[in-house]
């Protein structure tokens, strides 16, 4: 049998299955039959609804220097802002009125955001907005900072492995990260109850089919309830500023294999897709992502929050642009949902 038919059988499949599955993203057809099941599978679960999550990039101040990464702490070109907690609250407020039922609070490793400061601005969120899901995308922590934060009132936590091959891992961070810790901070967010997000680039520099089907088997494991993809984009200020951008086609084929492996997977089109391809956050839609996240960052600050080199951050991408957003999606035979759009348990 066909490596294809085999997988949408069974998408449960040793690392070497899944190099020769990737294999096949290259094959118009191969990634048309994986698309079209993706969607089946993301209607029988998901309907035509497209959750949309408040992104609000609260400071693009960062401890980390990920080599691929804009706002790396060795950047000495960046820019550097962090809101304050007016601020956030009033992107709350008005990612609230626009319709938005998820506030996911993203940033750097900011050592200025203690756990008491985090916890802080969460109660304040949680008490004003008890309709609302609090999502955190904000690095590694201890876990007693996680059980903080959840105990604070957040739901969902958002930390992304990047790549699950320890020596893909070491050639895109420092010696001071590693994949084992991340890892474990994964674990640990399943642990206390977050609906925990895992995710990955594609086509980051030096990235083998082998990584990627590591990241498959990874997350066949781990079961994550999110899954972020993008294309890896160069940022003009990094080391990688002259290798080559993701491919949207793989990204596309890995949605819709991700889709399958994790049936009920809460799964965005990324801002990095949209980023690439002027249509790339709808062809995610069509290939079996079901979230968008668009940007509620204050617009003064939001080219500052600059992990590549272009990445979008009005029309469509805005928040403010959510009319606009919603008549392309419906046009492509989707529906955005005005819910806290949480995992289906
Ligand atoms: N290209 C694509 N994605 C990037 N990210 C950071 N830098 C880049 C880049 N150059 C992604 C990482 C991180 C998320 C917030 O942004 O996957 O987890």
């Amino acid at each position: 049998m066909d490596i294809i038919e085999r997988f949408m059988e069974n998408p449960k499949r040793s690392k070497e299955e899944y190099v020769e599955l990737i294999g096949r993203a290259e094959d118009r057809q191969a990634a048309q039959t994986l698309a079209q099941r993706a969607l089946q599978i993301r209607r029988q679960h998901y309907g035509n609804k497209v959750y949309t999550r408040g992104l609000i990039e609260f400071t693009n101040y960062c401890k980390n220097n990920c080599y691929y990464c804009g706002i790396r702490c060795g950047n000495k070109k960046a820019r550097r802002y962090r809101l304050t907690e007016e601020e956030i609250l009033g992107c709350c407020q008005e990612g609230y009125r626009l319709g938005f039922r998820t506030f996911v609070l993203q940033g750097g490793e900011d050592p200025y955001f203690t756990d008491d400061r985090m916890v802080s601005l969460i109660r304040q969120i949680r008490t004003g907005y008890t309709d609302c899901a609090i999502t955190l995308s904000i690095g590694e922590k201890p876990y007693e900072s996680y059980r903080r934060f959840r105990e604070a009132g957040a739901d969902r936590y958002l930390l992304r492995h990047e790549t699950a091959n320890e020596i893909h891992y070491g050639r895109l961070h420092p010696p001071a990260m590693s994949l084992q810790n991340r890892k474990n901070c994964l674990n640990w967010l399943k642990e206390l109850g977050y609906q925990t997000g895992a995710g990955f680039m594609v086509g980051s520099p030096g990235q083998k089919r082998e990584h990627l089907a590591e990241d498959l088997v990874f997350l066949s494991e781990l079961k994550p309830h999110m899954v972020g993809i993008g294309p890896f984009i160069p940022h003009h200020h990094t080391k990688f500023a002259h290798e080559k951008p993701g491919s949207v086609e793989l990204t596309l084929f890995l949605l819709s294999a991700v889709r399958i492996l994790l049936p009920k997977v809460l799964l965005p089109a990324t801002t990095a897709l949209g980023t690439l391809a002027f249509d790339g956050r709808i062809k995610g839609l069509m290939a079996g992502a079901n979230v968008v996240m668009p940007n509620l960052s204050p617009v003064k600050n939001r080219k500052q929050y600059d992990l590549y080199d272009n990445k979008i951050a009005t029309d469509q991408e805005a928040a403010e642009g959510k009319e606009s957003l919603s008549r392309q999606v419906r046009q492509a035979g989707f529906c955005l949902a005005d819910e806290r759009g949480d995992f289906m348990f």
